[in-house]
């Protein structure tokens, strides 16, 4: 998993050190960058600014400083001679960038969310196919995910598109993938999608045509269906006979006494 985007959310304590003399303004800026949840290749890196330029930078892969002006290259000279001062800022590859990274990695960087896929039929961007689903995975965290697309466990690639993964604004994130196609009988489509909050993928099937299951369930609901309707059809008949017979007894009884 990549940390990057991480570190620059949380990771990036800017460091400002303003002489706001005049409108003339001198800041350091100081970051750290690694790409592995390991933090094997974590990189300390300091600039100093005078005005909008750098003339100064520390970066712990170089291991010293380095000056990009006259009084750069000075300040640079005088800090590298300085027995203490170079041992401190390789330090703080560990002591500042680890430190701060497996802090922030503990509110963050181990949390996942599943997504919540949907897949429907859609609208075809284009005329090539009549048909098109959609394969929605909504309110995951992190970012990083994989929508694939296999009909009859094959995989496909063409006619297939995706938007970017796509900030909500509240740490969650939707994407949407889209398989543009031709309806074959009987054939299963499945939408396979891979998140860090899954242990392994996860398929989503959408069958083209109704299965011989699906099919048998139909045959008995109409089968429950006619005989629903005559056993009401015969029922009404049946009350109607026998609620006629009701309403004449009284008519006889009274004629009768
Ligand atoms: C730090 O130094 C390494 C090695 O020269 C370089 O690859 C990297 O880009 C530098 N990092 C920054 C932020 O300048």
């Amino acid at each position: 998993m990549s940390c990057s985007e991480l570190i620059c959310a949380c990771l990036l304590p800017l460091v400002y050190l303003v002489l706001g003399v005049d409108g003339y303004c001198q800041y350091r800026w100081i970051r750290c960058y690694s790409n592995s949840m390991t933090m094997t290749d974590m990189v300390f890196v300091e600039s100093y600014f005078y005005n909008k330029m750098e003339f100064l930078v520390f970066n712990s892969t170089v291991g010293w400083y380095v000056g990009y002006s006259g009084v750069g290259m000075r300040l640079a000279d005088e800090k590298n001679r300085d027995k203490l001062l170079l041992p401190f800022e390789r330090g703080n590859v560990d002591r500042f960038c680890k430190f701060s990274a497996t802090m922030y990695n503990s509110y963050v960087g181990d949390k996942t969310i599943e997504p919540r896929v949907k897949l429907s039929l859609a609208k075809p961007f284009s005329d090539n196919h009549p048909g098109m689903l959609m394969c929605s995975a909504y309110n995951f965290y992190p970012k990083m995910i994989r929508v694939t697309w296999y009909r009859d466990g094959q995989k496909v690639t063409s006619d297939v598109s995706s938007t970017e993964e796509l900030a909500d604004g509240d740490w969650f994130y939707q994407i949407h993938s889209h398989l543009e196609f031709t309806p074959k009988p009987g054939e299963k489509i499945t939408c396979v999608v891979e998140h860090a909050s899954f242990k392994e993928p996860r398929e989503f099937v959408w069958e083209s045509s109704m299965p011989e299951a699906e099919r048998n369930k139909v045959a008995i609901g109409a089968a429950g269906l006619v005989l629903g309707l005559v056993v009401s059809a015969t029922g009404l008949l049946y009350y109607r006979k026998t609620s006629q017979g009701w309403m004449m007894a009284p008519v006889i009884t009274a004629s009768t006494s």
